[in-house]
């Protein structure tokens, strides 16, 4: 079953079942460009640590001709060249193990967001296929493939980056992975109101004359809140109106409340519940 291309709305989702690690694997033809990316930092000790079980895998492996070829040109004409079925098939039969997601990576994918990143963290399995030259033979997206994710409206020479900034994506949200789950509260697109992030200062508190802002040196935590949340509705209110729900930009600031469009669907849809 194709997941559909629509956001999950924001209903409570049920959390990870998962007893070992998220298995996922990546097949491309250039897996060295996401190995490296993978093994660093936070995704690295994620690893380390046996939250993540990653695995890439060079799609020629699977290709049957001497030449290891794994692509053609496509019927009816037109430029480019398309990933052939067969590789695709053999590995991702191979791969898949009852649950697992194939995420295929594309321009005309339904768009990532933190919603779709989360929803993908609680899979059991993710196959990350990245297409290359003109994309795949549709036969393997109709058959195979159940997620179809693009990460913003461009065009990659290939969706090999592409699935690396999903993997990195997703595995943040899983618990353990960042540390310290502080770190996903009050940050862009934060689940709870949706509006982006305040800006932050570390020490000193003067830099050549660069003042931090005074609330934030009081630890007045009543104060420093209310002082982040408006900060976060102006630059979500200049940067990304979108986000907000139609009007709010209209509404006069003490009828103001710091609700996104995502918060306001959740408080409906938790009142026909109720
Ligand atoms: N492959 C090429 N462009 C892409 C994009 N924008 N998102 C995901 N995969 C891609």
């Amino acid at each position: 079953m194709k997941h559909d291309h629509q956001d999950a709305p924001a209903a409570p989702e049920p959390s990870n079942a998962r007893s070992g690690p998220l298995r996922i694997d990546l097949l491309t033809l250039f897996p060295a460009m996401a190995e490296g990316f993978l093994k660093e930092s936070i995704l690295g000790r994620a690893v380390q640590s046996g939250i993540l079980d990653i695995r890439t895998h060079n799609l020629r492996d699977w290709a049957k001709n001497k030449h290891r070829r794994v692509d053609d040109t496509p019927f009816g004409g037109g430029a480019g060249m398309l990933l052939a079925p067969q590789p695709l098939f053999d590995a991702i039969e191979e791969i898949r193990t009852p649950g697992a997601r194939v995420v295929y990576l594309c321009p005309d994918g339904r768009p990532l967001s933190n919603t779709l990143a989360r929803e993908l963290s609680r899979a059991p399995h993710l196959i990350f296929v990245s297409g290359h030259y003109e994309g795949v033979d549709q036969r393997v997206r109709d058959a195979l493939v159940t997620d179809e994710v693009s990460i913003g409206d461009y065009v990659l020479t290939n969706g090999t980056l592409a699935a690396a900034v999903v993997i990195d994506c997703l595995a943040r949200q899983i618990p353990g992975v960042l540390g310290d789950d502080q770190s996903l509260v009050g940050e862009s697109f934060d689940e709870a109101d949706g509006l982006l992030g305040h800006p932050q200062y570390t020490r000193p508190a003067d830099f050549r004359g660069l003042k931090v802002p005074e609330v934030l040196l009081g630890g007045n935590h009543k104060a420093i809140g209310a002082w982040r949340k408006e900060q976060r509705i102006r630059k979500t209110m200049t940067r990304r109106p979108d986000l907000l729900p139609p009007g709010f930009a209209e509404t006069p600031p003490e009828a103001k409340k710091p609700k996104t469009k995502r918060k306001a669907k959740r408080e409906k849809s938790e009142g026909a519940e109720a």
